[in-house]
């Protein structure tokens, strides 16, 4: 088909600029009213607010006559108006319960402990230029959104509007600031205080029945996950939809049954395996590999699950797969059998590694004895497990990091903290140190304990950690593929 050009018009719109909404009286006017009421009601997980007011108690008991700031955050810019997601700050979740963009908790010294303000920014309504105008806060561009009152009574907590706050920074001369609140430390004449962040983490260390229930649930959600992902085994071979399937897969679960991911899943088919945060995921399952499985549930209240199983994708291991696992598996145990209270925090770590280099000594892996690989001088064995084997879980993947040496540690486990315990093997396809038939094995197995009065009771334990186990687990889920 041609087209027959007539003779050239002038454009219609030639020489006319975009309108700029904001500034025409006859639209502002006609779009500030006409609009029904929406009443919106903050939907939190039950408890939040008790919980989050006991914190704050334990926080203004830890730091008491300072003014203390910690702030929601705000999520970094990609472009233009588009963000990232947004995912309040951990220890500002731990004292609010609220995940409102912007906001602010400031916990102004008081008779007997402080005063908690939390300063939240007003969505833009009808009548408000932000209201068709503002991408992060009007309703037009993020639906009808709870106001200041209903935030009040669902949190138990006084709220003020974040612009009273801009009329108080006299006030906050001198405040503590946590590392969230540094934007405003900086206006202000704060300063962000080393001392407040290594308390919010100690504080946040042990863990309250509420909180418990939140990572049991996380935890739970994440093993159904785990079902769900080896479901799609045989799809993602057979269709060569690859790691990112699988990936993808997990993600969406944990986007279906809580907040999302905890952190980056990884999924790493045979010689990825041992790629300590594979996330790029571009690889196939290749059918006879061993495939590590490092996945986390984030749920809702922004507690979340840290998990890892390393499965046999056809449903059976190699019997060199098999032996790393086993190898693997008897290190676990040993640093579980540390969990308790009163026990140092580092006994795990040191008990499991005594398993890792004995065993990779009986291998004729390392170049020294176990004693020598073990001393503070050796540690060969580590070229094959160079990360670090648990950490304290919580609202944080890595929980509590800005605590001091002697709090984490260097101290001794009580009831209530939640940790991981995830010793690993990583036998990289390009380590010429290995024999052929381990190169390009990667073995983890990460489960998340509760550190309770008597022992331990380990939260993940609806998965299996043996050989045996994991392969009846995985052959009872694996899909048909079809
Ligand atoms: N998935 C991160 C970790 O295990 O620590
Ligand atoms: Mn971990
Ligand atoms: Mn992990």
């Amino acid at each position: 088909m041609t087209h027959h050009h007539t003779a050239p018009v002038r454009p219609r719109f030639a020489g006319t600029r975009y309108p700029r909404l904001a500034e025409i009286p006859a639209f502002t006017e006609f779009i500030a009213s006409g609009w029904d009421d929406v009443a919106v009601h903050p939907t939190l997980p039950a408890g939040t607010a008790a919980a989050a007011a006991s914190h704050r108690a334990r926080l203004s008991a830890a730091l008491p006559g300072k003014t203390l700031v910690v702030a929601a955050g705000a999520a970094p810019i990609r472009n233009d108006d588009a963000a990232y997601g947004f995912r309040a700050d951990s220890s500002f979740v731990w004292l609010t319960g609220c995940q409102v963009e912007g906001a602010l908790l400031v916990m102004w010294p008081a008779a007997g402990g402080h005063d908690a303000v939390l300063y939240l920014p007003r969505p833009f309504r009808p009548g408000d230029a932000g209201f068709f105008s503002d991408a992060a806060h009007g309703e037009l561009w993020v639906g009808p959104s709870a106001g200041l009152p209903e935030w009040s009574d669902a949190l138990q907590v006084t709220v003020e509007p974040l612009e009273s706050l801009e009329v108080r920074h006299a006030d906050l001369r001198g405040a503590q600031a946590a590392r969230s609140a540094a934007p405003l430390a900086t206006t202000a004449g704060a300063s962000v205080s080393p001392e407040l962040e290594r308390t919010l983490s100690r504080l946040r260390m042990v863990k309250d029945e509420w909180e418990i229930t939140q990572l049991r649930a996380a935890v739970d959600a994440t093993v159904g996950g785990f079902a769900a992902v080896v479901a799609e085994v045989p799809r993602a071979i057979a269709d060569s939809l690859g790691e990112r399937w699988l990936q993808g897969t997990f993600d969406r679960h944990a986007r279906t049954f809580g907040n999302g991911p905890g952190y980056s899943t990884i999924v790493g088919s045979g010689a990825h395996a041992p790629i300590l945060h594979w996330v790029r995921c571009d690889g196939p399952i290749l059918p006879h590999a061993a495939l590590l499985l490092d996945m986390g549930v984030e749920t809702h209240s922004l507690y979340t699950a840290d998990v890892t199983r390393t499965v046999p994708a056809g449903g059976t291991f190699t019997s060199a797969q098999r032996a790393v696992h086993d190898l693997v598996e008897k290190a676990h145990r040993a640093g579980l059998e540390q969990i308790r209270p009163g026990t140092p925090y580092l006994d795990f770590h040191f008990a499991a590694m005594e398993v890792v280099a004995q065993g990779l000594h009986d291998w004729g892996l390392l170049p020294v004895s176990v004693d020598e690989a073990l001393s503070p001088e050796g540690q060969q064995h580590r070229r094959y497990l160079a990360c670090g084997i648990g950490h304290h879980l919580g609202l944080d993947v890595h929980d509590c990091s800005q605590a001091h040496y002697e709090d984490y540690m260097g101290a001794d486990l009580e009831p209530g903290v939640v940790m991981t315990v995830e010793p690993g093997l990583y036998f990289h396809a390009h380590d010429l140190t290995l024999p052929p038939e381990l190169r390009g094995i990667g073995v983890r197995l990460e489960d998340d304990i509760l550190v309770t009065e008597s022992g331990s009771e380990v939260l993940s334990d609806g998965l299996p950690i043996d050989a045996d186990g994991i392969e009846q687990w995985t052959r009872g889920h694996l899909g048909s593929g079809a």
